[in-house]
């Protein structure tokens, strides 16, 4: 039997951190056994926001960037497909069908997408940023994905893409699987500043390639419980930046419950918490600064990788797309079109 298929990514604006380990990350490493795998590098959408000459001249070095990120976290370039959106262009296609299947009062509704509209700016929701999930739903069902595993803030995106396959399936016949969201465990991980999210822009994030001083000082300037001044007071866990990331990196379940107990208790300092954390944020990340320096000696890897993912991935599409042309109809208006001119120029002569 031929196995299930993923398709997940993330959009090139840099370095990935933590919390995109922690959302997806994590999920895709463990499951390449299982499935195939889909990995999309996700340009087009980065021009929802930013459609300025800058960001287009920058894409290259981030998907480099996020490729040598993958292959640390464990991503095996031979098994799983990476590719660049942009360079597989029946996304477009795909998505052009799928924006008659949805409403504009269904897409105002997320709200992920008033977010990044106000994060870059915008006053004004662009057409482009608000077909952002339909764009999202022809990259997930390009390949004919069955699971995708992203980070709270795309669980609703994923949720349109099933209402679209459905709604596709029926108007034109079973074309698409109904594909499942597979969540991260921990939720979407908090800032180094208590914020509700990390991210780079806001500057609280630990990146999955920050050597081991950078992660040792930035834990060390982490916030926490702001009403605890000694270490002598009670502290509240629930909340804490400094033990969601431990529940979510520190493998060392005992040493993680005592120091809870301890911190409840005020029989622990901040210090001490944080030492021990740094120290398991490190140990998480050794084993991903090895495969990254490897990785990064090989000349031209990244783009190899990336290159012979999407001709791999632009057989794909164009079986899908084929598909769904056929399905919908489309391809025979042109059919009989072209047979039939053809027809005539041959008589002709
Ligand atoms: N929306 C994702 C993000 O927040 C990136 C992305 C684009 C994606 N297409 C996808 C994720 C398809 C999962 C599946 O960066």
């Amino acid at each position: 039997m031929e196995r299930k298929r993923i398709l997940t990514g993330d959009r090139p604006t840099g370095k990935l951190h933590l919390g995109h380990y922690v959302g997806s990350l994590r999920n895709r490493v463990r499951l390449q056994d299982e499935y195939d795998c889909f990995f999309i590098i996700a340009d087009l959408h980065t021009l929802t926001t930013k459609p300025e000459k800058d960001n287009i001249e920058g894409l290259a070095d981030n998907v480099r960037s996020a490729v040598l990120d993958y292959l640390a976290c464990g991503i095996d370039p031979a098994r799983s497909v990476i590719y660049l959106q942009s360079a597989v262009p029946e996304v477009v296609e795909l998505s052009l069908f799928f924006q008659n299947l949805v409403t504009v009062p269904r897409l105002s509704r997320i709200p992920s997408l008033k977010d990044m509209a106000r994060g870059a700016g915008l006053d004004e929701m662009p057409f482009g940023l608000l077909g952002y999930p339909v764009l999202q739903a022809a990259d997930i069902l390009l390949p004919r994905a069955h699971l995708v595993p992203v980070g709270k803030d795309n669980v609703a995106h994923v949720e349109l893409t099933r209402e679209i396959a459905r709604r596709f399936n029926n108007l034109y016949g079973e074309v698409f699987p109904v594909p499942d969201v597979l969540e991260g465990e921990f939720g979407s991980l908090v800032g180094l500043d208590g914020n509700a999210k990390m991210s780079k822009s806001l500057n609280n994030a630990i990146f999955l390639s920050d050597d081991e001083k950078t992660v040792r000082k930035r834990v060390m300037s982490m916030y926490t419980d702001p009403n605890r001044v000694s270490a002598d007071v009670p502290g509240k866990v629930e909340g804490n930046p400094v033990f969601q990331y431990h529940d979510a990196f520190n493998p060392d379940k005992a040493m993680v419950e005592d120091l809870k107990t301890r911190y409840r208790a005020g029989r622990v300092g901040d210090v001490e918490v944080k030492e021990k954390l740094a120290a398991a944020l490190n140990a998480f990340l050794d084993p991903l600064r090895e495969r990254r320096a490897k990785y990064e000696a090989q000349s031209g890897l990244a783009d190899e990788v990336v290159y012979d993912g999407t001709l791999r991935m632009r057989e794909e599409a164009r079986a899908t797309l084929t598909a769904a042309k056929k399905a919908m109809g489309l391809s025979a208006v042109w059919n009989r079109i072209s047979r039939k001119a053809e027809d005539v120029k041959k008589k002709r002569g």
